[in-house]
């Protein structure tokens, strides 16, 4: 696989340790919304493109409810930069503009970003018309800022399970800056991404030539209960912006709601593994038409790995061993690879399907012999049901036992897989380590933050002179901008939709 390395940090690399340098602000303040500088802004306000915010409205550029289109200003060139992932390389004005450049990678990123745009219109919508264009810009900006971190605080992190030290207000000595041990090992939440998008419609929503067009692009139909739904794989989903707009906003969001995610663990799901960012070789109609997981030689120009470059990051950007890694968050180094794991043995089993003169280039020992649902009830491996419903899989050796075969000392071992195949601590979704990190890093974007929405007396303010709250959960959120009736809580699949 190729890999390009991190740009070395000005001045560093050479006589002093190579850094690496933050593109975007670590700030929860809706900069992915925003942009974080005032070119970007203008383009993405309504009103003239002049150099001059002081003429530009107070609503998002959002046509028909969507994110524009590079083209939607005229030059697609002149619009700010996007990055172009798979086939939006060669389509370049299709893109999407946001205030994230990742925002194409896949629907449900897009889904998001183009959430928050549609509810700050919301807001300013409701603003009364005696305020300036600027000031209800301000305002709106202020209010999602401040739900992006509502929503943070009091719904993702605890859904994760992840619990912070009391809040004492603003502390000028924090540094609210993203750690490169957060960005680099810490937050790379890629294990818990399923590989596969299920939205549920009702019949007569698209019509036959649009659901012509969904199975030309490799989405599957699938009728089950007297429903119907789209099978969105990953790969469709990838640098595919249109089809936010032609599923719709809400099912995709309500899709999200109803999808189950992995279990935080050192499987990663093969969409991401096997055609992140790929596009078919000539000849090959479709992504689908590769099938999944990707079998069929010459299907792509190339594969690449999401969970290895993972690997190769950290390497790139110096990140130290798991055992320093856990050092440096005050935990005890691991002596033994079982109690990183948890399991019983670091042993491979003398199984007749296995190899024994060499263990670890047989692919039997990955083979799955029981597969659990999420309440930990058997399921049959290779059954409809355990495709959608398979939270842990167990393997016919363990992972201790693969990972001594491949490190041999557990000091060896990258701090992104020693983190990852760590037991979770009880009520989490993490480890100790990732817990650690999580912890740390979220409580000094909150601590370090003069605007954290517990800290921002304009937010009470606005909420009594405008009836403008920002104590709005995401389920709110997705409700008042789209219409769609979602779960109360978006962050834990409603037993109805198990
Ligand atoms: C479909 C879902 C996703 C895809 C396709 C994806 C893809 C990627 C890719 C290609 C990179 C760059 C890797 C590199 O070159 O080092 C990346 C970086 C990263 N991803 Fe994801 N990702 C996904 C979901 C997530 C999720 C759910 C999280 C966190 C909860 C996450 C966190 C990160 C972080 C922290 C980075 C490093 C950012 C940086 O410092 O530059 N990703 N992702």
């Amino acid at each position: 696989m190729g890999f390009a390395r991190t740009p070395a940090a000005t001045g560093t690399g050479v006589t002093s340790p190579r850094q690496q340098t933050n593109t975007v602000s670590g700030y929860l303040d809706g900069s992915a919304v925003y942009g974080i500088d005032s070119t970007r802004l203008e383009w993405l306000r309504e009103g003239p493109v002049d150099g001059d915010l002081t003429n530009n409205a107070s609503p998002l550029l959002l046509p028909g409810g969507y994110l524009p289109r590079a083209d939607a200003r005229g030059n697609p060139v002149s619009a700010p930069s996007m990055d172009l992932f798979g086939g939006l390389a060669g389509t370049p004005q299709a893109a999407r503009i946001a205030g994230d450049v990742r925002a194409n990678e896949n629907v449900a990123l897009l889904a998001v970003q183009t959430l928050f745009a549609r509810e700050h219109d919301r807001i300013v919508a409701a603003l009364p018309s005696f305020l300036s264009e600027e000031e209800k810009f301000q305002i709106a900006r202020r209010v999602v800022g401040a739900e992006i971190q509502f929503i943070t605080y009091t719904e993702f992190l605890p859904a994760l399970g992840v619990v912070l030290d009391p809040y004492h207000g603003y502390d000028s000595a924090v540094d609210a800056g993203v750690s490169n041990e957060f960005a680099t090992v810490g937050y790379r939440g890629h294990s818990m991404v399923h590989g596969q998008f299920d939205v549920r419609f009702r019949p007569g929503t698209f019509s036959a030539a649009q659901l012509n067009a969904f199975r030309a692009q490799g989405i599957g139909m699938r009728k089950e209960d007297g429903q119907t739904s789209l099978q969105i794989p990953l790969t469709v989903a990838f640098g595919n912006p249109d089809l936010l707009s032609q599923v719709g906003l809400g099912r995709v969001l309500r899709s999200l709601s109803q999808e189950r995610q992995y279990r935080n663990d050192e499987q990663i799901d093969n969409a991401l593994r096997s055609v992140l960012f790929q596009v078919p070789s000539p000849g090959m109609a479709s992504p689908s038409a590769c099938g999944q997981p990707v079998v069929q030689p010459g299907c792509y120009t190339a594969v690449q790995d999401l969970g290895a470059i993972d690997i190769a990051r950290g390497r790139d950007h110096g990140m130290p061993s798991y055992n320093d890694l856990r050092r440096a968050y005050g935990l005890s180094p691991r002596r033994s690879f079982t109690s990183v794991t948890g399991e019983a043995t670091a042993r491979f089993p003398s199984d007749p399907k296995i190899d024994p003169a060499d263990p670890l280039d047989d692919p039997s020992i990955l083979d799955f012999i029981r597969l659990r649902d999420r309440d930990g009830h058997a399921l049959q491996p290779l059954s409809p049901r355990s495709q959608e419903e398979a939270v842990t899989g167990i393997r016919r050796t363990t992972l201790a036992a693969r990972l001594k075969s491949i490190y041999k000392s557990v000091d060896g071992i990258d701090a992104f897989v020693g983190m990852l195949s760590e037991r979770h601590v009880s009520g989490t979704e993490f480890g100790p380590l990732q817990l650690a990190m999580w912890k740390e890093q979220f409580e000094a974007l909150r601590d370090g933050d003069r605007f954290f929405y517990l800290n921002d007396p304009d937010l009470a303010r606005i909420d009594q002179d405008f009836g403008i709250t920002y104590r709005h959960t995401l389920a709110d959120i997705i409700s008042l901008n789209t219409g769609t009736s979602v779960p109360k809580d978006v962050f834990v699949v409603a037993p109805s939709d198990g």
